[in-house]
């Protein structure tokens, strides 16, 4: 898909707030730090459309980027970061979840995983959450750059066995590095194909 326009719409702190749900949604989630912000940048092919940042916790609230005038690209803030106080992840945890099991123009939910890490509980627990809550999810591993080539697809497929471990079917993956720019193609190419309503 070629991106004509990228505009950052609003951020919101509930999801009441969100805009007119009227045009298909795809969300970004996934632990903090984990380059939610740098990839929606890589793909958009924008510096810096959203927010980045070296420290944990840098998004806040629930960012919306209309893409084309077509559709929303959704920057959500991370979820499980320990230094936060606990009623402070508990805040973020219920944005997040009010997000997504109200959000009725969301099409699918890219969840992303560094690439150099075995599968981590708090991740596998929020798939399963989706799983129950009949939230439709792909898995996104970030990072690839930072492996030596084959080293990330390995890591992908470990992933793989540990999730056929409990799911009849693994989700749609993609492996993706904001830095060299890749991967990115095909997230657009999928949601080139599903955004027409
Ligand atoms: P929060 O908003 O805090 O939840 O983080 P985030 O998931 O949006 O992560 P962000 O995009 O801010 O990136 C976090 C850090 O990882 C930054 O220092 C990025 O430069 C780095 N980073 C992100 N993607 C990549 C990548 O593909 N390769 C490498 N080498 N570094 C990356
Ligand atoms: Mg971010």
């Amino acid at each position: 898909m070629l991106i004509k326009t990228a505009e950052f719409v609003k951020s919101s702190g509930k999801w009441q707030e969100c805009p007119d749900a009227t045009i298909p949604e795809y969300a970004f989630i996934g632990r903090s730090n984990v380059g939610k912000s740098s990839l929606i940048n890589a793909m958009m092919n924008h510096k810096d459309l959203a927010k980045t940042s070296q420290t944990p916790g840098k998004t806040q609230l629930i960012n919306h980027f209309l893409i084309n005038e077509e559709w929303y690209l959704t920057d959500l803030p991370g979820y499980g970061y320990a230094r936060v106080s606990k009623s402070t992840r508990k805040d973020f945890e219920k944005l997040i979840t009010n997000y997504i099991l109200n959000r009725k123009n969301l099409v699918n939910l890219f969840v992303l995983v560094d690439v150099r890490h075995t599968p981590q509980k708090i991740d596998l627990e929020f798939m399963q959450w989706c799983g129950e809550s009949g939230i439709p999810f792909s898995i996104v591993f970030t990072k690839a750059d930072k492996l030596k080539p084959g080293g990330a697809q390995r890591n992908v497929d470990t992933y793989e066995t540990e999730l056929l471990k409990t799911w009849e079917e693994a989700p749609q993956m993609y492996i993706t590095s904001a830095e060299k720019k890749q991967g990115g193609d095909e997230i657009l190419k999928y949601i080139e194909q599903t955004n027409q309503y």
